[in-house]
């Protein structure tokens, strides 16, 4: 028996390269535009702007204002098959940049200083690439320019609008530029990739009085004390030791003197954890501890907790095609870095609820060009060499699944 593949077309992956390295000065132009107008989330304007012009101007069909600012791009091929969809994120952060670069902020206080610049650069220069070539694959390609990933969550709006249906997306992927990674590494595993990310605020309310005369009062320091290191037994003794789970108190303000006692103490924390079936468990358990100990001191609470974002969980087979593709990509004896994991979150989640798919870390720490400071710090920036990485990443993808 003859095997026949759907797409009977030979795939030449050096012609894919030869013209997607092409793409690169081109690709570091884009970013660099991009990042000299940094927008917050649901304000990216002038990026959406930039966005759909270009799509207009290499004739691809394209729907703008999804939840505000979000952007889809449709590419069609001559031939029916599978739908696939890539999301690249475009919100800026509250930052000042310290870069003194020719393409630094223009925008006073906003800084894409998480890379996204970057991501909206390797989603259009895909866009481009297959409007160009057709032919390299069957089926519908959806580009998915996405809203307010920074604590917004404008992943779940875009669903909600529908843009994985009508045609429905059968596959996703989605790429960070990672800085804890350097140039020429994938970080990609199957299942839980991220964290869900969840948080809190507690103010804890007692009786405030004399600093000497602590029997007249309710110390909502004490109190706030105890609510701290009560709270960490949740991981120690509560969650399964298999998995990994992490509550942190990032916030805890109270007094105004040394010798007065607080009447009232404000703590704010986050968890995270990767087993999305302790959905609905932490904060009901935090509460209960809070409870307990201000009972316990005769102290009253306020508490607000709020689940942000799912865990960001790989599809097997996906995350398979995506790691296969990569180690043929990257070309660097670093290679493929398999397990890799953070407790940082992502709204690529509430896609990936919705469909298989894998989202993945590629490498774009440079130490020896200064290009190695974390996401979110003022001096953030990357090396952009990855941005061609990530065109032929995604291509590949693309003419791997719709085959
Ligand atoms: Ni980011």
């Amino acid at each position: 028996m003859v095997f026949t593949p759907l797409n009977p077309l030979p795939v030449d992956t050096s012609r894919i390269r030869a013209a997607i390295r092409t793409l690169q000065p081109q690709l570091v132009e884009w970013r660099r535009q991009l990042h000299q107008k940094p927008e917050l989330g649901f304000q990216e304007v002038l990026t959406s702007e930039f966005v759909a012009q270009k799509l207009q101007e290499w004739g691809i069909e394209h729907q703008t204002g999804i939840a505000k600012t979000g952007i889809m791009a449709t590419i069609r091929s001559d031939r029916p098959g599978p739908v696939f969809a890539i999301r690249a994120d475009m919100d800026a952060l509250p930052i000042q940049e310290q870069n003194e670069v020719p393409y630094k902020s223009q925008h006073d206080g906003i800084m894409h200083a998480c890379g996204h610049d970057g991501h909206i650069t390797v989603a259009l220069g895909t866009a481009y690439y297959l409007s160009q070539h057709r032919d390299d694959f069957i089926g519908t390609v959806k580009i998915i320019f996405q809203p307010a990933e920074e604590g917004l969550g404008g992943a779940e709006p875009m669903v909600k609008a529908g843009v994985l249906k009508n045609p429905d997306v059968d596959a996703m992927i989605g790429l960070h530029l990672w800085n804890n990674l350097p140039l020429g590494t994938v970080g990609v595993r199957a299942g839980a990739l991220m964290a869900a990310v969840e948080c809190f605020e507690c103010i804890i309310l007692g009786k405030g009085g004399h600093g000497a005369i602590p029997q007249q009062t309710i110390d909502s320091v004490v109190v706030g004390a105890q609510v701290v290191n009560a709270l960490q037994t949740i991981v120690s003794r509560n969650v399964n030791p298999i998995d990994s789970a992490v509550v942190t108190i990032g916030e805890f303000h109270a007094g105004t003197a040394h010798n007065v006692i607080a009447d009232t103490a404000k703590l704010g924390g986050t968890v995270r954890y990767f087993n999305p079936t302790y959905k609905g468990y932490f904060g009901p358990r935090l509460e209960q501890i809070i409870r307990g100990i201000c009972q316990a001191h005769g102290a009253r609470y306020e508490l607000n907790y709020w689940e942000l974002y799912p865990p960001v969980i790989n599809d097997g087979a996906i995350a398979n095609l995506v790691r296969s593709i990569a180690e043929d990509v990257i070309e660097s004896p670093l290679g493929v870095v398999p397990d890799c994991q953070t407790m940082g979150g992502e709204d690529m989640s509430f896609f990936l609820q919705e469909v298989p798919g894998c989202y993945f870390f590629l490498g774009s720490a440079n130490a020896e060009k200064d290009l190695a400071y974390p996401h979110h710090h003022p001096r953030f920036d990357f090396d952009e060499t990855a941005l061609s990485m990530g065109v032929e990443i995604f291509v590949r993808c693309v003419e791997k699944f719709c085959r």
